[in-house]
């Protein structure tokens, strides 16, 4: 009996296990997958990989609009500050195939949540 308890408690701390790891938030680079972009699309066609540039991004989303969307972000504007103004790397922040980082926060403590 007791065995048996052991034996179905192990099952579900593993099923618990696989939905957690299964449910992880996708990255970057797989929910532009998943929206149907290529590989090629941020990478180029050629056989070297290469690093996609802001000016790529803002083919899909133009900075200026976009400061303008999340200009009511507290406690800062992600996307417009005094130093950067709309010039930062995207990826500085969107991280394409890890997780996000936050870049102003190795000066302030800013606690906008970067996807
Ligand atoms: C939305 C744009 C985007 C898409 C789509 C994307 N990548 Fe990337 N990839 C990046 C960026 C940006 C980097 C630079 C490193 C980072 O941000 O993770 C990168 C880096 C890489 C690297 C270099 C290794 C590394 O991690 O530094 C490889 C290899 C790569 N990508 C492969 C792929 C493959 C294969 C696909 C398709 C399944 C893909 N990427 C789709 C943006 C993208
Ligand atoms: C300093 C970090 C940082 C940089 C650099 C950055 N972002 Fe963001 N981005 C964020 C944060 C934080 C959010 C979430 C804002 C919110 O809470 O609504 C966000 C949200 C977004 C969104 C979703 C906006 C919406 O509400 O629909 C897009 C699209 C986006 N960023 C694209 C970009 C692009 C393109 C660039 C480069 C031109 C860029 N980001 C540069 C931090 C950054
Ligand atoms: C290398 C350090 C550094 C980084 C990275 C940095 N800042 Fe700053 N920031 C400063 C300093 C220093 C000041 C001026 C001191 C002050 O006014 O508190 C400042 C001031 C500001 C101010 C005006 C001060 C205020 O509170 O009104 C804003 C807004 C701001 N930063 C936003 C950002 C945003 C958004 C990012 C990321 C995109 C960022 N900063 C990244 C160092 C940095």
């Amino acid at each position: 009996m007791k065995a048996t308890m052991i034996a179905t408690l192990s099952a579900v701390l593993l099923a618990f296990a696989a939905t957690g790891a299964g449910a992880a938030e996708k990255n970057l680079a797989d929910r532009h997958v998943a929206a149907g972009m290529k590989c090629e699309s941020c990478h180029g066609p050629g056989k070297k990989i290469e690093t996609p540039e802001k000016e790529q991004c803002a083919a899909s989303h133009d900075p200026v609009k976009l400061a303008e969307k999340t200009k009511g972000v507290k406690p800062a504007n992600p996307h417009d500050s005094p130093h950067y103004h709309t010039g930062l790397e995207c990826t500085l922040c969107h991280v394409a195939h890890d997780k996000p980082e936050n870049y102003c926060n190795q000066c302030h403590k800013f606690d906008f949540k970067v996807k």
